[in-house]
């Protein structure tokens, strides 16, 4: 799945690590592995993750780890490869499809890509491709 990330527009916020300092894909991929899915400062200051891609490129959208159903952040559990929040128990799978309740909804999506070797993320508007349903974030 390669979406276009549509051209032009300048739109969009560095991706910021732990430190507060924009992150480059190089580092990026210098201290993760593929599979990984870590936290960054993304749009509005939310955590979302950047997933690193089985050839050890960054997959060009990231999630936002905010559990739609009450907002706890939700981690990631490699060994179930699914994001299980810890308040109630929703899980949602690798790519923040929801596939368990009480959440009622996917996660929310934004676009990566790179940018003078930045991280760089804009708002997710078109179609959510896991529900073919139009983005309920937005
Ligand atoms: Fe995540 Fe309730 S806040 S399951």
């Amino acid at each position: 799945f390669v979406p276009r990330t549509g051209g032009g527009a300048g739109g969009g916020l560095a991706a910021k690590d732990a430190l507060g300092d924009d992150v480059t894909v190089q580092g990026w991929l210098s201290t993760h592995q593929a599979g990984d899915r870590s936290l960054v400062q993304g749009l509005k200051g939310d955590a979302t993750y950047l997933i690193v891609k089985e050839d050890k490129t960054i997959e060009n959208y990231g999630l936002n780890a905010v559990c739609t159903h009450l907002g706890c952040v939700v981690p990631w559990n490699k060994a179930e490869s699914k994001f299980i929040c810890p308040c109630h128990g929703s899980q949602y799978d690798k790519t923040g499809k929801v596939v368990r309740g009480p959440a009622p909804l996917s996660l929310a999506l934004a676009h990566v890509k790179e940018s003078d070797g930045k991280v760089l993320l804009t708002p997710w508007t078109e179609t959510d491709f896991r529900t073919d349903t139009a983005p309920w974030w937005k």
